[in-house]
C-alpha cells in the first residue's frame, strides 16, 4: 500500500515535470489527483475495504498526509504559474518609453488664412468686430450705396463679373459697410474678410483674391484715428520699426481718400529693390467715409463721421513672405507652402 502512495507521489512529481507548463495545465494534472469523486488520491479512500482492519488508521493517515501534501504541491505549483504567466504577459506588453514615437507630418494653415488670421487678431486687439457678408451681391450694395451710381467712372477700376443686370460677384468687400451701416447704430467698429472677384490677372493680379474691410462710425472720427490704427497694423505685422504714410487718393465713398503707403521694412526707407528705391510701399486704400454714403444708410452725416480701409491680404501677404507672385499663392504647391508658415 505505502508503494501504492510513493508511486502517487512520484507520478505528481513527474507530471509536475513534464506537463505542467500553465496554470490551465496545473489545474487539469491536479484534477486527477485531488478531484474530490475521480481524484486517483480520493479513490484511495474507496479502497480503505479492502484493507486489513489493523491497518487501516495507519493506512488513512497516510493517505490524508498524501493529500495534504499534493494540495500544497499544487497550492504552490499554481502560484509559481500564476507568476510565470504574469512575467510572459508583462513581457509581451511591455513598452519602451524612451523610443522615439514615428513623427507625423503636419499641415499648416494656407498663407492667406494664416495673414487673416493675424489681421483679426490686430485688429480684434483694437476692439473691432467680424461681419462677414456674401460673395454675390446685388448692384446697389457694391456700387451705387458707395456712390457708385451706374455711369459712374470708377467702376471702371473695378472690372466685374456680373450674373445678371442685378447681381454680380462682389468686387470689394466695401460692400458689407452698407449691410452693417444699414442694420447697426453708431458706434460701429467692424472687420469684414473675405473673397472678393474682378476680372484681372497678371503677376499681382487674381480674379479670386482676399480683401480685409475696415469700418468705424463714431462721432468725431478722422484721419487721425485711421492713422493710429494703421500704424499699429503695420508695426504688429512688419515690424515695431515700421509707420505709413498717408498719400491723397480716390475712391468715391471716401472723402477725403487715400493711398497707404508702409515704409520700407527691407532697407529701412533708404530705397531698395522691393520698394523701388522710394523707401515706401503702396499696400492699401482708405478714407474717411463719404457723408453720401452714411446718408444712404440714414446716419446723420452731421453728428457722425467714420474711417473705412481695405487691405488686399494677397498683397500683405506677399510683402510679408517675400512672394513675387500672386499666383504661388492659388497654385497649392505644397513645397512652397511649406516654406510660409508664421504660426
Ligand atoms: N474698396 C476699395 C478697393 O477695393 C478699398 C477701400 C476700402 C478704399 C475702404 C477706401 C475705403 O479698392
Amino acid at each position: 500500500m505505502i508503494e501504492r502512495l510513493n508511486s502517487i507521489k512520484q507520478e505528481i512529481l513527474d507530471g509536475i515535470e513534464n506537463h505542467a507548463n500553465s496554470r490551465a495545465t496545473a489545474f487539469e494534472l491536479r484534477k486527477q489527483f485531488l478531484d474530490s469523486k475521480t481524484g486517483k488520491i480520493g479513490q484511495l479512500m474507496k479502497e480503505m475495504k479492502n484493507i486489513a482492519p489493523e491497518e487501516r488508521a495507519n493506512f488513512g493517515k497516510s493517505v490524508n498526509e498524501l493529500k495534504d501534501w499534493a494540495s500544497s504541491v499544487f497550492a504552490d505549483l499554481d502560484e509559481k504559474m500564476k507568476a510565470k504567466e504574469l512575467e510572459l504577459k508583462y513581457k509581451a506588453e511591455k513598452i519602451d518609453v524612451t523610443i522615439d514615437a514615428d513623427s507625423e507630418e503636419t499641415g499648416n494653415l494656407h498663407p492667406i488664412t494664416q495673414m487673416r488670421n493675424q489681421l483679426i487678431d490686430v485688429f480684434a486687439g483694437m476692439g473691432f468686430e467680424i461681419f462677414e457678408g456674401t460673395e454675390i451681391e446685388n448692384d446697389y450694395y457694391n456700387f451705387t450705396a458707395l456712390n457708385t451710381p451706374a455711369d459712374h467712372p470708377a467702376r471702371d477700376m473695378q472690372d466685374t463679373f456680373y450674373l445678371s443686370p442685378e447681381f454680380l460677384l462682389r468686387t470689394q468687400t466695401s460692400a458689407g459697410q452698407i449691410h452693417v451701416m444699414e442694420k447697426e447704430k453708431p458706434p460701429i467698429k467692424i472687420l469684414s474678410p473675405g473673397k472678393v472677384f474682378r476680372s484681372d490677372d497678371d503677376a499681382t493680379h487674381s480674379p479670386m483674391f482676399t480683401q480685409m474691410e475696415g469700418l468705424v462710425v463714431d462721432k468725431k472720427i478722422t484721419l487721425c484715428d485711421l492713422k493710429g490704427m494703421l500704424d499699429m497694423f503695420v508695426q504688429k505685422i512688419y515690424g515695431e520699426e515700421t509707420t505709413t504714410r498717408l498719400r491723397p487718393s480716390y475712391f468715391p465713398f471716401t472723402e477725403p481718400s487715400v493711398e497707404v503707403d508702409v515704409s520700407c521694412f527691407e532697407c529701412g526707407g533708404k530705397g531698395c529693390k522691393l520698394c523701388k528705391g522710394t523707401g515706401w510701399i503702396e499696400i492699401l486704400g482708405a478714407g474717411i467715409v463719404n457723408k453720401k454714403v452714411l446718408e444712404n444708410c440714414g446716419i446723420d452725416s452731421e453728428e457722425y463721421s467714420g474711417l473705412a480701409f481695405g487691405i488686399g491680404i494677397e498683397r500683405v501677404a506677399m510683402l510679408k513672405y517675400g512672394i513675387n507672385n500672386i499666383k504661388h499663392l492659388f497654385e497649392s504647391d505644397i513645397n512652397v507652402l511649406n516654406q510660409i508658415n508664421d504660426n
